[in-house]
């Protein structure tokens, strides 16, 4: 504890005093709310657990304080623009604060950005990117005049003192992201030429006067924070900087801020708000430390803060005086007692892939349902009162079981069984842990994916698993063994597509590669490359190879690349790959080699000569590895197929997602 002496100390902020400077930052992850809106036994579960482990404050996500528009039913956000919804939320502020911890909600409008059947703006400009909410919908563009201005300011008056009434510490005044606020104070979607636009001045004048009228509404014996952005990161003419941000956050101070959150990011910008593993750690703080230079009230970091060493060293250092982290929640709800209790290895840490939190929940919204945050590793995610982990609930009648692959399947299977108590051991024929992720932690910028692994090894070795590596399992391994249980969690290995073996057969001289084999045995590679397939491995595979040096093409089935990331990761990995000219070509319907290696692409009615191919790398299609199931059905063995064994094909499958979630469930059911 004292290694975090920095972090666990307290810290005043206005009215309240936090007991650690661990912020659980406003996300809608865990908003769960029934068809009436009002507050879900599931979302207390999700945040009561969080609380449980007592970081300083907790906020709840952006909730809505501009009633919906008459004729739109919202789903899924907490709407504060009527006082039914107060009881609901005292509720949850009533749990969370039983566990000491400050406990506030954001307050704010989606503006451009969000769902809704009207979007609010400044000047009538649309978000960059697609609108995250409902794809269904035809949202109206709206730009406010002068009185719809002042009763939005009266609207986000009302939802703080109903949040006061509900119980909260605190309102958060959401002015970053690109949604109403923030788009207010950014020059290219504030064209207006009325008191709200044009200066500085003027474009802080709606978030100003909003702080105003907030204040009045809650007194002064509630907190106040703001959530600015610190840049907006657009490219063009028109952004909003960091000089400006400074301005605006001493004004915000001398309106009686109590505290400021500085973040960054807009839909469609170079940088996103929610940033992926190709970020760096703390990637805003540089925004945050601007900012403290020039108030006295407290400043909080956000963006890939994840691990509670570098959290207490930008406290340490003066980089900032509240860290928020927020994945690092998602991923580990327990965290903050386990580094309180100076268990570092014990804390399973964020990947950053973004696709079990932000876009899974981009992914449900898009098909109709809301509320759906999970995370690849922490499949527990908004089931916190479903999946009641025990350890040692099994010690009374322990099985004797096997697990045969410790890829990640394999590794969380072998967890969950030994927490229960079970007699686990853990065979893999390599002669290290990990499986795939070993090769996905190769790709550039993509080191982090493996970092659950040292956890695994860790969580192996705490519940006394018998990991055997070097170690083939057949089915006289089985017999000798005799397991109760048996997990076969032996994953999957690339194909050459059916459509392609005829081609192939042609080859003279083209080296035919297997996605995977890069990895393993370093094959030699040529200096034009075609990598079969697009999806997320050809994809990074395309990256690597370009990194040394190959001239590389990417074939692709379908209209889209790397589907099955997560949105942020995407955008990044794409536009390294657009950056080193790296040629995509969608909807392949066909690849032929004709004599003499010549390679040719079947793209709709155009057929296209690829000259000079000489190295064929095949990462579109998987073949699942699950024969020794048979063998443990037949030898009448309860047996569980898990990982990719069972399934590489559908959305989530082929992906840390499904594989960690399929082999906990059914982990935990033995
Ligand atoms: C280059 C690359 C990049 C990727 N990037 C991502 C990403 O960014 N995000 C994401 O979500 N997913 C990614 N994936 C996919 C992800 O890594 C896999 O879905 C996941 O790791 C599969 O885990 P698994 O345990 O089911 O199988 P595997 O990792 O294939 O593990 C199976 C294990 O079983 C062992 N084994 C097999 N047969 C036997 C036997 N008879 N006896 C003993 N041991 C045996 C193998 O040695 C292996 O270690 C990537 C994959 C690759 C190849
Ligand atoms: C699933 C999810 C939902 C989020 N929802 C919100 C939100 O409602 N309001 C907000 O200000 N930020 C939201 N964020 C952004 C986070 O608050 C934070 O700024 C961002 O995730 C970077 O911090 P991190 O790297 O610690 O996760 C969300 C993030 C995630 C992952
Ligand atoms: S899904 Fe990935 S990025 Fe999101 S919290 Fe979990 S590990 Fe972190």
């Amino acid at each position: 504890m004292t290694e975090l002496a920095h972090l666990f100390s307290p810290l005043k902020i206005g009215p309240m005093e936090i007991a650690n400077r661990i912020m659980q930052p406003g996300m809608s992850a865990g908003m769960v709310v029934d068809k009436d809106l009002h507050v879900a036994p599931e979302m207390i579960a999700y945040y009561e657990e969080r609380a449980r482990s007592r970081p300083g404050m907790m906020a709840i996500g952006q909730s809505m304080v501009v009633p919906p528009t008459p004729g739109y039913t919202p789903q899924g956000m907490i709407y504060l623009h009527d006082d039914k919804y107060i009881p609901s939320l005292k509720k949850l502020v009533d749990a969370v604060q039983s566990h000491g911890v400050k406990f506030g909600i954001q307050l704010g409008d989606t503006g451009t950005q969000g769902g809704g059947a009207v979007h609010l703006s400044p000047s009538a400009v649309p978000a960059r990117a697609a609108a995250t909410g409902d794809a269904r919908l035809r949202p109206e563009l709206k730009a406010l005049t002068i009185e719809e201005i002042a009763q939005v300011v009266q609207y986000f008056a009302s939802a703080a003192l109903r949040c006061k009434q509900a119980g909260f510490d605190f309102v958060e005044i959401h002015s970053g992201h690109g949604y109403l606020l923030s788009a207010f104070l950014t020059p290219y979607f504030n064209r207006r030429t009325d008191a709200y636009g044009g200066s500085l001045e003027n474009r802080a004048r709606f978030l100003l006067e909003i702080v105003a009228a907030v204040r009045d509404a809650v007194g002064p014996e509630r907190g106040i924070g703001v959530k600015i952005n610190g840049e907006d990161y657009l490219e063009d003419e028109g952004a909003f900087t960091i000089g400006e941000c400074v301005e605006v956050c001493r004004m915000l101070e001398h309106a009686g801020v109590d505290y400021l959150a500085v973040t960054a990011g807009v839909m469609g910008a170079k940088r996103l708000t929610i940033p992926p593993l190709y970020e760096p750690q703390a990637c805003f703080n540089d925004l945050a430390v601007a900012v403290k230079q020039a108030v006295k009230i407290p400043v909080a970091t956000i963006g890939r803060i994840k691990d509670v060493r570098m959290a207490d060293q930008l406290v340490a250092e003066d980089r900032a005086d509240i860290v928020c982290m927020g994945r690092a929640f998602i991923v580990d709800s327990a965290f903050v007692d386990k580094a309180r209790r100076g268990d570092m290895r014990d804390i399973r840490t964020c990947l950053a892939d973004c696709r079990g939190c932000a876009d899974h929940e981009m992914r449900s919204i898009k098909k109709g349902l809301y509320g759906q945050t999970s995370c690849v590793l922490n499949p527990r995610v908004l089931r916190e009162s479903v999946c009641i982990d025990i350890e040692g609930s099994a010690r009374g009648n322990p099985k004797k079981v096997l697990v045969v692959g410790a890829g990640l399947a394999g590794l969380e299977a072998a967890r969950r069984a030994a927490f229960s108590g079970h007699q686990v051991t853990l065979c893999d024929s390599r002669e290290f842990i990990g499986g795939q992720i070993r090769w996905a932690e190769m790709i550039p910028g993509r080191r982090e994916i493996g970092d659950m692994l040292p956890w695994y090894q860790y969580q192996l070795e705490k519940y006394g698993v018998d990991v055997r590596l070097s170690t083939e399992v057949d089915e006289q391994v089985i017999r000798q063994f005799a397991p109760d249980v048996m997990f076969v969690a032996t994953g999957s290995v690339p194909q050459v597509p059916q459509s392609m073996i005829d081609a192939v057969l042609n080859v003279q001289n083209i080296g035919l590669v297997m996605a995977d084999d890069i990895f393993e045995f370093s094959p030699e590679i040529g200096a034009r490359v075609l990598v079969v397939g697009g999806d997320q491995i050809g994809m990074q595979i395309a990256d690597y190879l370009s990194e040394r040096g190959s001239t590389v093409i990417v074939a692709e089935a379908h209209n889209h690349f790397a589907f099955k990331l997560a949105a942020n990761d995407r955008w990044y990995l794409i536009s390294r790959l657009i950056e080193k000219q790296v040629r995509r070509i969608k909807n392949v319907r066909a690849i032929e080699i004709e004599a003499e290696d010549q390679v040719w692409l079947q793209c709709g009615d155009n057929r296209e000569h690829l000259p000079g191919i000489d190295t064929i790398v095949f990462a579109s299609e998987r073949k699942s590895m699950r024969g020794l199931a048979e063998v443990g059905e037949r030898l009448g063995i309860e047996t569980h197929i898990v990982g990719d064994a069972s399934d590489v094909n559908s959305e989530d499958a082929g992906m840390i997602f499904s594989v960690v979630a399929q082999a906990y469930d059914a982990a935990r059911q033995i």
